[in-house]
């Protein structure tokens, strides 16, 4: 009996689920406490390994100036990850790419609200795009959808 909850214990400690967890760092979001796509989105991310620590406000503009959203390419929630900003409904996968790649660059942005991105999820397929940020503000595409 013994051996088999010390297997159990092992197993979950080993699984690729708690491996993915402490190897990813902690999302910071900045988001309006009325929003709900927001929130959604912050689920998308836990659900994919992420923890994630929200900062509710009113006025986020700050924190996408500080991070550096290109003007004309914001969308509703702000987050900074790993040094890294990422604004709007970035795809999980895309973040977790962006931590193993490393670029030199600001971060990715989601503009707007992409109506088939994760926390938006509205019927219907759309395609958009994930955009790199560069340290020099100019962007390029990282990843079609
Ligand atoms: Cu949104
Ligand atoms: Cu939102």
């Amino acid at each position: 009996m013994k051996s088999a909850i010390r297997t159990a214990v092992l197993l979950a400690l080993f699984s690729p689920a708690v491996w993915a967890a402490g190897a990813l760092p902690t999302v910071e979001v900045y988001k309006s406490p009325t929003c709900g796509c927001c929130g959604k989105w912050v689920d998308h991310m836990k659900a994919n390994g992420f923890k994630v620590v929200t900062h509710e406000m009113n006025d986020v503009t700050p924190h996408k100036q500080r991070l550096g959203v290109p003007v004309g390419m914001g969308s509703c929630h702000t987050a900074e990850v790993g040094g890294y900003l990422v604004e709007g409904h970035v795809p999980a996968e895309d973040v977790k790419r962006l931590l193993a790649e490393k670029p030199q660059a600001k971060g990715l942005v989601s503009p707007g609200m992409p109506q088939s991105a994760p926390g938006m999820d509205l019927p219907g397929k759309v395609p958009y795009e994930v955009l790199l940020v560069r340290a020099d503000g100019s962007t390029a595409t990282y990843a079609r959808h």
